[in-house]
């Protein structure tokens, strides 16, 4: 009998559906189309001058050959001095590892930490990718319940009591605060507490830091301030605008150093060198990048006061990040046919919840609002048109 079939563990991986939009989208743009893109969670910013300066600068005097498996000494240096100037915590570089974006530090964190079947817990709706890659990998994952009580952040209590279930106990926690849909961030306490309750069990605590720096009035801290055995997970992608130069970084505890750097040498080699050399100024450029931010927040300003009228009124607090996870209820029970109908009716283009949550998703859709103010003025006036 013939083998040459795809194989059951990557027909248990599910689609991105974001990216499955995004691909629709785009076709649709190149046949003519005038789209409004919401569907992707990417700044519509440039990234900042002097990334792009010292990439010129890298070209001329580099030969952009692999880097060390871990990342370029000074890059992985000047990540741990973003943290002393950040947070006020020190750093060893050497804790420092540079991924080929943040996707790569979870294939590196789920292998370095994680025996096949382990089981993780994650809060519900969540980033589509965490699941996609826990299934490719044999890994499981345990959904958290959130709701508006808990301002759709997980609840230590269900940590607690999953991390000491005995034998179906979970080996580890993953949350992204802010996160991604709902844009709610953990405040301080709670993340120190969940940070504990991991590692009061000896579970690892994986903490997606990736949207720092995006909050919006909230006080951010990192999970290495409460534990060292906390894995932190950032990237360049969204405070710096950099998704396509495929970048991130992680934090690790010294007993993952040496099995992270053995997978990356084999999984990836090395991060894009010519990224490395550019991520290094994206530090510096912290003028250009608040700006940005700015005009997210206006961004957030607008649609929160615009979209009630327009018929979504039921948000998540939309702390930080640049989304916004809209109820869609009253209009449909099926938001992704819902966000089909919207992209090639009215050119807007949204993901529907069925990526972030399997049982509930069906009634949401996620906007990212990271693009111009006049895109997202457009897209509230062709939704008002449109659900008129
Ligand atoms: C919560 C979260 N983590 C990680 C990623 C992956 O980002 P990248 O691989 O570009 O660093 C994303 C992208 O949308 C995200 O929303």
């Amino acid at each position: 009998m013939s083998k040459l079939s795809a194989s059951q563990r990557a027909a248990r991986v599910a689609p991105f559906i974001a990216m499955d939009m995004m691909r629709e989208a785009n076709h649709l743009e190149v046949s003519g189309s005038d789209i409004v893109h919401m569907e992707v969670g990417q700044p519509s910013s440039a990234p900042p001058r002097r990334v792009i300066e010292a990439a010129k600068a890298a070209l001329d005097v580099d030969r952009i050959g692999y880097t060390n498996a871990l990342g370029l000494p000074a890059l992985r240096e000047r990540i741990a001095k973003h943290y002393a100037d950040t947070y006020g915590l020190a750093v060893a570089p050497e804790r420092v590892v540079v991924t080929t974006g943040s996707s790569a530090g979870f294939i590196l964190a789920f292998l370095a930490g994680f025996e096949p079947g382990d089981r993780m817990a994650l809060p519900m709706p969540g980033y589509p990718a965490y699941k996609n890659i826990l299934a490719a990998l044999d890994l499981g994952l345990v959904g958290l319940k959130t709701s508006e009580r808990t301002r759709w952040a997980p609840d230590v209590a269900d940590i607690r009591e999953l991390a000491h279930a005995g034998e179906g106990a979970i080996s580890g926690v993953l949350v992204a605060s802010p996160a991604n849909p709902t844009g709610t961030m953990l405040s301080p306490d709670a993340l120190k507490q969940i940070t504990q309750a991991c590692d009061d069990a000896g579970i690892w605590f994986i903490s997606d830091e990736i949207y720092h720096g995006l909050v919006y009035g909230m006080e951010q801290a990192c999970a290495l301030s409460y534990s060292d055995n906390a894995i932190i997970i950032n990237s360049f992608s969204k405070y710096f605008c950099m998704t396509g130069w495929r970048i991130g970084w992680m934090i690790v505890p010294e007993q993952l150093l040496r099995p992270v750097e053995c997978l990356a040498q084999s999984l990836y080699i090395s991060a894009p060198t010519l990224s490395q050399h550019a991520a290094l100024a994206a530090f510096d450029a912290g003028d250009e990048l608040e700006v940005h931010k700015q005009m997210y927040a206006r961004n957030r300003e607008m649609l929160l006061n615009e979209l009630p009228g327009v018929g979504f009124s039921e948000f998540p607090p939309v702390d930080g990040a640049f989304y916004l996870y809209a109820d869609v209820g009253r209009f449909t029970n099926d938001s992704f046919e819902f966000a089909g109908k919207m992209l090639r009716e009215i050119g807007v283009a949204t993901t529907p919840g069925a990526d972030f949550d399997a049982e509930l998703g069906h009634r949401y859709i996620r906007m990212s609002f990271a693009g111009s103010e006049a895109q997202m003025s457009e897209a509230v006036k062709r939704l008002r048109n449109w659900l008129a």
